[in-house]
């Protein structure tokens, strides 16, 4: 299919800004004037491309995503209960947790739907560009200790983990199941540190499930119940949200759900991070940062044509199992207007497609996309923000019927075709949105042209 030029024009200036020096500290939540705020509630904050030149993200650029408003959590009253097929239920407190050994990992935390402002056609959901993810130091116990504690039975398939998030409206509770084999895997944990500090509320406090080199929608935040199951769970974030095609399927088609399977595993994928839009004549570092799932990244390459040609990139700093790498390539480059690509490839022989892989949900995103980046002695002027839309008022019962649960940021940052805003109002009805039979058609005709594909 055709490959599309991503340009950064846009996101340049948010990239300028967020370079401004800021002040050195171990901040316990992201800076929004920093983040790209995508839904201010529930929480929804993307981390902007400069992010991605440091190893260990800190906690104040780490991207935020929240299926609901981040609950209060009171550590004197907090446990976590362990129960279904164990031999020993239990509920353990901070204290016991930490009495069992402590483990430290680095592994990167990246979010299913990252990327999926790129698809085309669009698809709902919340409209990701490259930041919602980032590399953390996670630290706390071994799942495995803690289910072998409670003596789980051999009898056991998945793990259904529950965190104190409560859901809104009549919209289903976040709860999701990982299967056994990796919830006994070394590497999975209940974190309750983040990069060598108490975890922060917006990531789980007071605990959280770590399960490197797969999705986020697996590391649970807010842990406070684990139930173990011998048979296959049937919740809807397992069994309709997070699936994905077994096999490519031709962009915009429907899937049937029998050929739909959990999303597990990451993609291996990389990003550049400099330049951004614009650099001088001369000997230009390009430079960004690769990951992978469980088996580590091997290389990355980078083209400045387009991908005519391609270069073996440097990778730098530190390498773990779960981490990302930094990579740098360096360019002599002359006048011109370029398209630079970079592309991953881990251990196991994975690496990023050069064309896009459309799937329904739009999850994992990794194509190897060229972006734009101009040559030239004076920076480009940037283009001046066109004026603001003419307000086009709200249709009645808008408000009552959408704003009660968010704000219009849902809406704005989707392009969706009038059937897509059908199947939104659908699924929001369901979940409890009051939207009177006699307001339908204006607020659908409303989406539908305000925010369309
Ligand atoms: C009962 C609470 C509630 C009401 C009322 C509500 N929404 Fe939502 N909506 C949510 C939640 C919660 C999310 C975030 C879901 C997630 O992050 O997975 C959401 C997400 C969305 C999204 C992002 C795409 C998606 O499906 O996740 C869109 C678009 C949206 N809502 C549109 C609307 C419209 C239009 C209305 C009015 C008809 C509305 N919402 C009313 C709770 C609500």
């Amino acid at each position: 299919m055709e490959r599309i030029l991503i340009n950064r024009r846009e996101l340049f200036a948010t990239a300028l800004a967020a370079a401004l020096p800021g002040v050195l500290h171990a901040a316990d939540q992201a800076d929004v004037s920093r983040m790209t705020v995508l839904s201010p509630r529930p929480e929804d904050l993307e981390m902007p491309l400069d992010g991605f030149t440091e190893w260990i993200t800190p906690i104040d650029r780490f991207f935020v995503r929240s299926h609901v408003y981040t609950p209060k959590v009171n550590l004197s009253e907090w446990g976590l209960k362990i129960d279904g097929v164990v031999g020993q239920p239990m509920t353990l407190t901070m204290g016991d947790l930490k009495m069992l050994p402590r483990v430290e990992l680095v592994g990167v935390l990246e979010c299913a739907g990252n990327g999926r402002s790129f698809y085309r056609p669009r698809i709902a959901g919340a409209q990701w560009a490259f930041g919602s993810v980032g590399n953390g130091r996670w630290a706390g116990v071994r799942l495995r200790d803690v289910l072998q504690k409670a003596g789980i039975k051999s009898s056991a398939k998945e793990i259904l983990f529950d965190g104190a998030d409560v859901p809104l409206g009549k919209m289903p509770d976040f709860q999701r199941t990982i299967p056994t084999a990796k919830a006994l895997h070394p590497d999975t944990l209940l974190a309750y540190e983040m990069n060598g500090q108490t975890l922060p509320i917006q990531h789980g406090f007071p605990l959280r499930v770590i399960t490197p080199g797969w999705a986020s929608d697996s590391w649970v935040k807010w842990l406070q119940h684990i139930e173990v199951l011998d048979h296959e769970f049937e919740g809807f974030w397992m069994k309709s949200a997070y699936r994905h095609p077994t096999h490519p399927v031709p962009p915009g088609t429907a899937v049937d759900p029998s050929e739909m399977i959990p999303v597990t595993a990451l993609n291996v994928k990389s990003v550049i991070a400099v330049p951004v839009g614009w650099a001088k004549p001369g000997p230009v570092r390009v430079q960004g940062t690769a990951w992978s799932n469980t088996s580590p990244v091997s290389k990355v390459d980078v083209s400045t044509d387009g991908g005519q040609t391609w270069k073996r990139a440097k990778l730098t700093g530190q390498q773990t199992r779960y981490g990302w790498r930094i990579w740098q390539h360096d360019w002599k480059a002359a006048e011109g207007s370029y398209a630079l690509i970079s592309r991953a490839t881990n251990m196991a022989g994975q690496t990023q497609p050069l064309s896009e892989e459309w799937n329904p949900s739009g999850y994992l995103w990794n194509t190897a996309q060229p972006v734009a980046v101009t040559i030239s002695a004076q920076a480009p002027s940037i283009a001046e923000t066109p004026p603001a839309a003419t307000e086009t008022p709200y249709p009645d019962g808008y408000k009552t019927a959408c704003f009660s649960c968010h704000d219009e940021h849902m809406m704005q940052q989707q392009r969706l075709s009038g059937a897509q805003w059908d199947r939104e109002i659908n699924k929001m009805t369901g979940w409890g949105a009051p939207v009177k039979a006699q307001d339908r058609a204006a607020i659908l005709n409303y989406l539908s042209n305000r925010f369309k594909q």
